[in-house]
């Protein structure tokens, strides 16, 4: 009897480990490659004007911000095409671009790892939402602000600048004081990000970096301001302190601005 009950027992904890296993591997395989599956919980529907990030979305939806031809102008086949619906990292491509779906523009390509998001997946993460690296825990250390996504500056968009400037903001399609996108998750947009300043260590603007720089940063030193990202002045390796490295990165670039 005894016997026969742990059995039982066995038997139950081994299904509810099948179970478990099955449940999870269908959520990893199935969830969250589509906008439908998951980023509509925080972004509302592609359809919608809602949006985390506080911004006003012009006609109040992303879908139609996304194509309008005053705006990004994105061909249909860069987000769909073949499937019906719309996958984040797959889509049927126009005869300038492969079809890799959002990631054209929200992602980059790696060496060896081949398109992804792990920027976008940094800046979510920087600002708050977690989740994401849960499943993604594999992602590369995303690439600088200043590396063209895939479909910036083809035929099939508007869009060719990830480094933005002041004071035109040329391509901040949505509406008001945002930025276009944070590349690299960093939380610096576009211009405004170090990786678009031809060079980063000229804090004083002059053209050249030279002693006045090396003042600049000593007037600057110390820990920078908490929350940190976004990273504050004068700290030009972005560990959040500025210090003794930010001197060595400054004589690194030491010399006139080309
Ligand atoms: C748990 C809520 C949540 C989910 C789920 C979510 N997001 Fe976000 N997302 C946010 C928030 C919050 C922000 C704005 C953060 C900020 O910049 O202040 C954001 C920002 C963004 C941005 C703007 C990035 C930039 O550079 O400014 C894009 C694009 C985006 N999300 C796409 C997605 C996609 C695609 C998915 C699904 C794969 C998704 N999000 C799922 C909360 C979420
Ligand atoms: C930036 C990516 C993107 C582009 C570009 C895009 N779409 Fe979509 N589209 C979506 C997403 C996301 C949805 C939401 C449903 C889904 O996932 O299919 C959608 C849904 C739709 C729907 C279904 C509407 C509904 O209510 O069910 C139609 C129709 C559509 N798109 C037509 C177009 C046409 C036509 C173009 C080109 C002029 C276009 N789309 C360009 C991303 C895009
Ligand atoms: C042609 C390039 C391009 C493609 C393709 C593209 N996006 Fe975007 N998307 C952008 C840019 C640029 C912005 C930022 C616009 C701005 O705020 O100035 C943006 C903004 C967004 C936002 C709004 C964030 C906010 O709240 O302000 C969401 C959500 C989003 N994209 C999701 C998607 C999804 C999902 C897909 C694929 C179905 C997709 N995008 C495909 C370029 C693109
Ligand atoms: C429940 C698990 C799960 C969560 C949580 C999740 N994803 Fe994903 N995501 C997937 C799966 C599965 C795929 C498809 C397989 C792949 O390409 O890695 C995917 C693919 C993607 C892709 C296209 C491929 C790539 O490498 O970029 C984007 C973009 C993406 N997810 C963004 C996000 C963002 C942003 C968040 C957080 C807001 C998020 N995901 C959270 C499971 C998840």
């Amino acid at each position: 009897m005894q016997y026969l009950s742990s059995n039982g027992l066995l038997k139950l904890t081994f299904t509810i480990f099948i179970l478990v296993a099955l449940g999870f591997i269908s959520n990893s395989s199935i969830a969250w490659q589509r906008y439908d599956q998951g980023c509509n919980s925080c972004h509302g529907g592609f359809f919608s004007g809602v949006s985390p990030k506080g911004t006003t979305i012009p006609f109040n939806n992303k879908h139609e911000m996304h194509i309008n031809a005053n705006y990004m102008d994105a061909a249909c086949n860069l987000c769909h095409g073949g499937q019906g619906v719309s996958y984040l990292a797959s889509s049927g491509g126009t005869n300038t671009n492969p079809g890799i779906g959002c990631i054209g523009c929200h992602g980059r390509s790696y060496d060896g790892i081949g398109y992804s998001a792990a920027g976008l997946r940094r800046h979510h993460f920087n600002t708050g939402t977690t989740s994401c690296a849960g499943c993604h825990s594999n992602d590369p250390e995303p690439l600088p602000e200043n590396i063209k996504p895939t479909y910036y500056g083809t035929v099939d968009t508007n869009i060719d600048d990830p480094c933005n400037l002041e004071p035109d903001f040329l391509e901040n399609w949505s509406i008001g004081d945002t930025l276009g996108l944070d590349n690299d998750g960093d939380g610096l947009y576009d211009g405004e990000d170090g990786d678009c300043i031809i060079c980063p260590a000229d804090l004083t603007g002059d053209d050249v970096v030279n002693i006045d720089d090396i003042f600049a940063v000593l007037g600057l030193w110390g820990n920078c301001p908490d929350p940190c990202p976004p990273y504050c002045d004068g700290d030009l390796t972005e560990d959040c302190m500025v210090n003794i490295d930010d001197i060595f990165a400054i004589l690194g670039q030491w010399g006139p601005c080309e």
